[in-house]
């Protein structure tokens, strides 16, 4: 349920500023203050249009959940949490704060919801690096092999694939199938990670699409550089940093391979006090808020996509609902597209 406007002040006062937002100069308090009006005009929209706010881990903290911290959201997760949620939202209107392909995925799971995404341009490599036509084809070429799509992908091209599956859930996914030879797009980088890790236990062979994501194909000798100088920091790699980066790093140091919501857990579960993140920076800034007690070491790299949702458009997405400009934000996929797309989707459901 959305924070009432009092808790936001008192919270946002004694704990938000000081944890996330660094900032000095003549103008800090104005751009606070302003931060914090943003904050509670969207609270109060939120109740006055019955919405309710998702937002991925990789969001700036005013846009996340953190009730104690005064983010804006009522729910923040990982891809697969997220999807979950989007499923069994009851308020009528949905706003995003992650990219097009998880809006996309709550409106195929919820149709009778709105979904909204703040910015048409929050987009994501990897689903731009594949669509229906490509999936078709590859299924032409390697006739009854099973095709896994990461959810990082299209209506289009989930329509064209026989499961989904997300950073957390996709070992199991791969699993689920007897058969020994599985197609993945169309990220190669988790694949190649996919690969290694079924390599000594199972005969499974994947094909794999040349997607790549454009945040994590850059985290390769600044790891294992960053490891080397700091010998006592485990290191958390997302699956979608290039396998050869994954082996050599963790050959070397004491550390993980996992979706965010691992990351998350292996960070609250080790006694560790150091980490290296190899992830999107403001990951960091979820760990650093909820560990304060831990240090995260991070070449810090901004998914562009992710930075596209501010607190700006997000308000004026929920401000534009019941107005004539309210479908410039709304996402709509075909009918009998979504229908398509919905089938993927639900195995993979079923099996989380
Ligand atoms: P998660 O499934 O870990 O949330 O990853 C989504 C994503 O886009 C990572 O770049
Ligand atoms: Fe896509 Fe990478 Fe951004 Fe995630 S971090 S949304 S995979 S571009």
């Amino acid at each position: 349920m959305p924070t009432s406007k009092a808790a936001i002040s008192t919270n946002w006062k004694s704990r938000f500023t000081k944890k996330y937002l660094n900032m000095t100069g003549e103008h800090a308090g104005e751009k606070l203050n302003q931060i914090l009006l943003r904050i509670e005009e969207i609270h109060e929209l939120k109740l006055k249009n019955d919405s309710t706010i998702l937002s991925h881990y990789y969001m700036p903290p005013e846009l996340q959940i953190e009730t104690e911290d005064g983010g804006v959201a009522d729910h923040t997760g990982d891809s697969l949490s997220l999807s979950m949620m989007g499923s069994k939202t009851k308020n009528k209107n949905i706003i995003f704060c992650g990219v097009k392909f998880m809006a996309e995925t709550a409106h195929i799971l919820n149709p009778t919801r709105k979904v909204f995404l703040p910015s048409p341009n929050a987009g994501c490599t990897l689903a731009e690096s594949i669509n229906g036509t490509d999936v078709k084809m590859l299924k032409l070429k390697h006739p009854g092999v099973p095709v896994i799509a990461y959810i990082n992908t299209n209506a289009e091209t989930k329509a064209e694939c026989d499961i989904i599956c997300t950073s957390r859930n996709a070992i199991n996914i791969a699993n689920s199938f007897e058969s020994d030879t599985l197609i993945f797009v169309p990220d190669k980088y988790m694949g190649q990670n996919l690969v290694n890790l079924f390599k000594n236990e199972t005969n499974k062979k994947f094909i794999l699409w040349s997607g790549s994501c454009v945040v994590h194909e850059n985290f390769m000798e600044n790891i294992s550089d960053m490891s080397r100088l700091q010998p006592n920091a485990e290191v958390l790699l997302h699956w979608e940093v290039p396998g050869e980066t994954v082996t050599n790093v963790l050959n070397n140091a004491k550390g993980m391979v996992g979706s965010t919501a691992d990351i998350i857990r292996y960070v609250k579960e080790s006694s560790s006090t150091d980490f290296i993140l190899g992830s999107e920076c403001d990951l960091g800034a979820t760990l650093k808020g909820k560990f304060p007690e831990k240090k995260f070491f991070t070449p810090c790299t901004y998914c562009s996509f992710m930075k596209e949702i501010t607190l700006l458009n997000t308000l004026e997405t929920i401000k534009n609902i019941g107005t004539k400009n309210e479908d410039e934000r709304l996402i709509t996929i075909p009918e009998d597209l979504r229908q398509r797309a919905y089938i993927p989707l639900k195995r993979m459901m079923d099996l989380s």
